[in-house]
């Protein structure tokens, strides 16, 4: 979703913003512009598409100077096109603003700025804070723009430059992440700290409702009454290798390959043979409450809420504690009954999406316990949960997410070992549970060597326009994320259900042309998955099987019914869902890629959606 980036320095701003605009190019846009200062002249130069559209026309009409803010926009108000692309001006083109989040009063403003003669040129919600900041400017531009944000309903993340301000930037935030870089004679200003790697690694976060104040050689951060604080500066420690693709051609067969890896990063430390345990630094709740709580309610969005079904499921069974599982975008306006003891568990990748981090602050105010799981280190969720647990992914780039995914299960999965060992798990069901769980990464690693079939069975499925995934208990969560990932990145349709359930409705859409992606398991319901798949089949519907290896029977059952099958190794049922989306992220992306699609930046999407 839309990013920010600023500098005042020394150094020609235009590489640096631009550079900037492409690290952040990640979490999805539609538009990218840039305004850079000299002396009394302001250069803007925006443009629709990508921000190599913007580069090229760059290289067509430099913009100079040592002092500029960029952006790219995920269009909310108006299309995408160059006019509504940030950054936008005040009537008399000395003030610049770039803009994330959304004004939710803006059209009053409008309406306001409009019967006093103003002009508008865009369709945005961000052209009334460069017309609100030019008519409040009384030559200290600080105080503009604060008493601009009084006047603004909603949500921003801001950056603003004047040409009569030639060493000054000004940022402030409220609800949408704003981060300051700090270099040496020069400083940043970002929404997201990768777009300043490889520039600064001492970064302070902003908080809602503070400002900062950037000069070349100084800066400081000022809070809601305008008084200047003490600001905690963070070093970043991400390697911003990380953030390449290497030998991939995409970040995300990148991060479907790290997935090993990442989960080793996840289980580091926690998992403990003498408690047949596992243990976790940042709850922040001692054992006793934890042994108290009641209920769960995970929240989430997007893949994230896959994730959380599955921890449904695993709390249920081995920490034996009732689970809701809620999307944030309708818990934060519900009102449900929750008991004393319910913990609120927000679950998050980037630590950033609006609606949850709305859901997680609605279930402190009514006093429960919030706990968070999130990748990205001191993101705003991250920040204000009670405690948590990091999920040690490493940055995801691709906008569809996997290895987050996978990490997300996996602590969920150690989370329900530590309250099922408080509560009935006996020591030896620990250490056997320990055990399967520290075979994970190298289960994972075997599992993509199904690579080369996936492919092939992409090449023979990707011209169809709908496609129905079905799976039972622990494996109907990956159905839906299987089907997510096919729609989010290739644009078929496609439908996530429980097994059974699809003779309810979606049986009616099976032809010849709409395949069934079935994950078998392998004890217990696996007859039963047997049947859907015939009925899948007795109506003339291809059927692609995922099943387990080492039970010979089932094997031969489904090798003679299914029209391809992808054996992959066999886990206990509650470790399943980590192997069984490995080939779905790939044969996703291996369709998308036959379909000619952009995989890590699919259309409409954001990698991190910071608007409601
Ligand atoms: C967006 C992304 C998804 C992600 C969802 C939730 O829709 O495109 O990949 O699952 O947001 O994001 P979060 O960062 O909260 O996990």
């Amino acid at each position: 979703m839309c990013g920010i980036v600023g500098y005042i320095g020394k150094r020609e701003a235009e590489p640096i913003l631009v550079e900037g605009l492409r690290r952040l190019e990640y979490r999805g846009y539609d538009s990218a512009g840039i305004a850079t200062l000299t002396g009394p002249h302001l250069h803007l130069r925006k443009r629709a598409g990508r921000s190599a559209d913007l580069a090229r026309f760059l290289g067509e009409k430099p913009a100079p100077g040592h002092h500029g803010i960029s952006h790219t926009r995920w269009a909310t108000h108006g299309p995408a096109n160059d006019t509504n692309a940030h950054p936008h001006l005040s009537t008399d083109g000395s003030i610049a603003v770039v803009h994330n989040g959304v004004i939710e009063n803006y059209s009053a403003l409008k309406r306001q700025l409009q019967a006093e003669g103003i002009v508008f040129y865009s369709e945005t919600d961000t052209e009334v804070i460069a017309h609100l900041v030019e008519q409040h400017y009384k030559g200290d531009l600080v105080e503009a723009v604060r008493a601009v944000l009084n006047l603004l309903k909603g949500t921003y993340g801001i950056a603003v430059v004047s040409t009569n301000h030639p060493d000054l930037l000004v940022g402030a935030r409220l609800g949408s992440p704003l981060v300051v870089g700090i270099g040496e004679e020069e400083n940043f200003v970002a929404s997201d700290p990768t777009a300043l790697m490889g520039n600064t690694q001492r970064v302070v976060y902003l908080q809602d409702n503070q400002m900062c104040v950037l000069r070349p050689g100084n800066w400081h951060i000022l809070d809601a009454n305008h008084a200047r604080i003490d600001a905690t500066v963070h070093r970043i420690d991400w390697d911003p290798g990380d953030a390449e693709k290497g030998d991939f051609e995409h970040h995300m067969l990148k991060e479907i390959y790290e997935q090993p890896e990442a989960l080793e990063n996840a289980m580091r430390g926690r998992l403990s043979d003498e408690d047949c345990s596992a243990h976790f630094g940042g709850l922040n709740l001692d054992a006793c409450a934890l042994r108290r709580a009641e209920r769960f309610i995970f929240t989430a969005c997007g893949t994230s809420y896959h994730a959380a079904l599955v921890g449904e499921y695993l709390f249920e069974e081995f920490a034996r504690i009732p689970v809701e599982v809620e999307y944030a975008s309708e818990l934060r306006y519900r009102n449900p009954p929750m008991e004393r003891n319910t913990i609120v568990l927000a679950i998050t990748q980037s630590g950033e999406t609006a609606d949850t981090l709305a859901a997680l602050r609605e279930s402190k105010r009514k006093g429960h316990h919030t706990l968070a799981l999130c990748n990205v280190v001191s993101s705003t969720i991250a920040r204000e949960t009670d405690g948590g647990v990091y999920l040690h992914a490493g940055p995801e780039i691709g906008v569809a997410s996997t290895k987050a995914f996978s990490n997300q299960v996996a602590v969920l999965t150690m989370l329900a070992l530590y309250m099922g060992r408080m509560r009935n798990l006996s020591s030896l069901q620990g250490s056997r549970m320990i055990k399967e769980i520290r075979a994970l990464p190298d289960i994972v690693r075997r599992t993509l060597q199904c690579h080369d079939q996936v492919k092939e069975i992409a090449q023979k499925y990707h011209q169809v326009s709908n496609m129905l995934y079905l799976g039972r208990q622990y494996l109907f969560p990956a159905a839906l994320e299987g089907a997510l990932k096919l729609k989010e990145i290739s644009y078929i349709h496609a439908e996530g259900y429980p097994a059974a359930e699809m003779k309810h409705g979606p049986i009616a859409l099976v032809d010849e042309n709409t395949p069934s992606v079935f994950l078998i398991p392998s004890g217990g319901v696996a007859d039963k998955v047997m049947s859907n798949l015939e009925e899948i089949k007795a109506r003339g519907g291809p059927v692609i099987a995922i099943a387990p290896e080492g039970d010979d029977e089932l094997a031969k059952h489904v090798l003679s019914r299914a029209d391809e099958v992808v054996f992959v190794p066999q886990m206990p049922d509650y470790l399943q869902p980590l192997v069984a989306v490995v080939p779905l992220q790939l044969l996703a992306y291996h369709i998308a890629l036959l379909r000619g699609c952009d995989v890590d930046k699919p259309r409409n999407l954001a990698k991190s959606v910071t608007v409601e």
